[in-house]
């Protein structure tokens, strides 16, 4: 495996691949990898000659006032479990060449991305689509891999590339959790072991909700409304948002008649997670 640190490096090493017939696999990554990165990279490497990882904390999606300073980096680690995975091209790019100082330009994909996480992190959505695009145009991908556990970021990747005409084909891989439901994150390193034991209720209340609309409820409030109750009951969670919302326009579903996404976004203790789940219903 090789570790790039510059654009003009990796620009070289995508346009050599695809002079040469290759296929490139991406999987962008804010690093401090655990199984869920590994899941990306594996299939990436199923699925391609070439399998570039970038590993970049981007400033522009984090707010003001969130973790950007102490989001967890381990970069030694990331590196042994990259390759690992069967990495080719780890792109660890520095700050200043992806955004130069007189940099101006951002991609802004409206409205998918002022709901649910948008509406709580103003700017998010626009610092990922920016970024993303920029990776894309760096690494040249034919496939890029991202995980459900953001499901929102999913959709307004698939809106970016269709809007720009890139080419470029999305392809996303479940959330891998802990034994106890847990959706991976590197958020959670954050967690005291009690604030762990509490996080549990982010799935359970997923499930909570999955079985009410398989027994029949239909009525997107009251399904809110259920889990809102089941997360209430724990002192240290705080909710941000509860969502039953269309899986393709994330718009709020207030009758239930086809497949919806749960979304979730609580604050345990000073920590923010997020988690969803797909259900489907035939009516
Ligand atoms: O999902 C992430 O880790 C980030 O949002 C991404 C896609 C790498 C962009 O910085």
């Amino acid at each position: 495996m090789r570790v790039i640190e510059s654009v003009a490096d990796i620009k070289l090493a995508a346009r050599a691949a695809r002079c040469d017939g290759k296929t490139i696999g991406f999987v962008p990554t804010m690093g401090f990898f655990h199984e869920g990165h590994l899941s990306l990279m594996r299939a990436a490497r199923s699925e391609n000659d070439l399998v570039v990882v970038s590993l970049f904390v981007n400033p522009t999606q984090f707010g003001p006032n969130e973790d950007l300073d102490r989001y967890p980096r381990d970069r030694n680690r990331d590196v042994e479990l990259a390759m690992g995975a069967g990495t080719d091209l780890l792109f660890v790019p520095r700050a200043e060449e992806i955004y130069p100082s007189d940099d101006c330009s951002r991609v802004v994909v409206r409205r998918l991305s002022e709901k649910l996480c948008g509406a709580s992190r103003p700017g998010h959505f626009e610092g990922v689509a920016t970024v993303v695009a920029k990776l894309f145009n760096m690494t040249q991908p034919h496939r890029a891999y991202f995980g459900l556990k953001d499901y929102q970021q999913t959709v307004v990747i698939r809106r970016m590339v269709a809007d720009l005409h890139l080419d470029v084909d999305i392809v996303t891989l479940p959330t891998v959790r802990e034994s106890d439901g847990l959706a991976l994150s590197s958020r959670n390193s954050y967690l005291s072991p009690e604030e762990r034991r509490t996080a549990r209720c982010l799935k359970e209340s997923l499930e909570l909700a999955e079985r009410r609309i398989h027994e029949g409820d239909r009525l997107g409030d009251q399904i809110r409304g259920n889990i809102r109750e089941r997360i209430g009951r724990e002192k240290l969670a705080r909710i941000d948002y509860v969502s039953v919302s269309d899986p393709q326009t994330l718009d709020e579903v207030s009758q239930i008649t086809g497949d919806v996404v749960i979304s979730l976004a609580v604050c345990i203790g000073e920590t923010r997670l997020i988690d969803n789940l797909v259900v489907n219903v035939t009516s």
